[in-house]
């Protein structure tokens, strides 16, 4: 059974640390708990009582911003990814929302592929806006019209 439940405080050392396994340069606890006190809305996907995804949304006016989706690695490529981001994408048409956008990593190309499965499309580039290896790198902006 597959539930679609609020982020909260108590969540954060099991997210942080979901987080820390998948990303080179991944959000701490505190950039997660900074993200709930500024009001994000931050969803989890628990099935059986297990974490199985997790998502950060910001809402500004009638554009939401997708700050943050992430499957644990043991559990991505079985449709969870599909399934959170059609339930975000859900939340913010009922919600008249008119777009949603993110910014996603050049190399990243499950996470475009699955983007792009659900009518984003490349509309700019944020020159050095991610921390990378011996520097910083550009994000690909992308946005789907609601
Ligand atoms: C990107 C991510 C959220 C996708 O979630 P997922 O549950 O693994 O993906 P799904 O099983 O729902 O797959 C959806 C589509 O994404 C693409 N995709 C997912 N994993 C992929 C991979 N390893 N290689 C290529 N494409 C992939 C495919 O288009 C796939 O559709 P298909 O299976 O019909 O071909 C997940 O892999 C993840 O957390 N990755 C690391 C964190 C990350 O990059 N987050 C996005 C940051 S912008």
């Amino acid at each position: 059974m597959i539930c679609y439940e609020p982020m909260t405080a108590a969540d954060l050392d099991a997210v942080a640390e979901i987080e820390q396994r998948v990303y080179p340069f991944p959000w701490s606890r505190g950039n997660f708990a900074d993200s709930l006190a500024a009001g994000h809305d931050a969803w989890l996907v628990q099935e059986h009582g297990r974490m199985t995804a997790y998502a950060v949304t910001m809402r500004v006016l009638d554009e939401v911003h997708l700050l943050n989706l992430t499957v644990p690695p043991e559990l991505q490529r079985c449709g969870r990814g599909t399934a959170l981001l059609a339930h975000l994408l859900q939340l913010a048409r009922n919600a008249t929302v008119r777009r949603m956008l993110l910014e996603v990593r050049p190399g990243n190309v499950s996470g475009q592929a699955l983007y792009r499965g659900h009518g984003f499309v490349e509309i700019g580039r944020r020159r050095d806006y991610y921390p990378a290896p011996g520097g910083r790198e550009d994000a690909i902006v992308m946005a789907c019209e609601l």
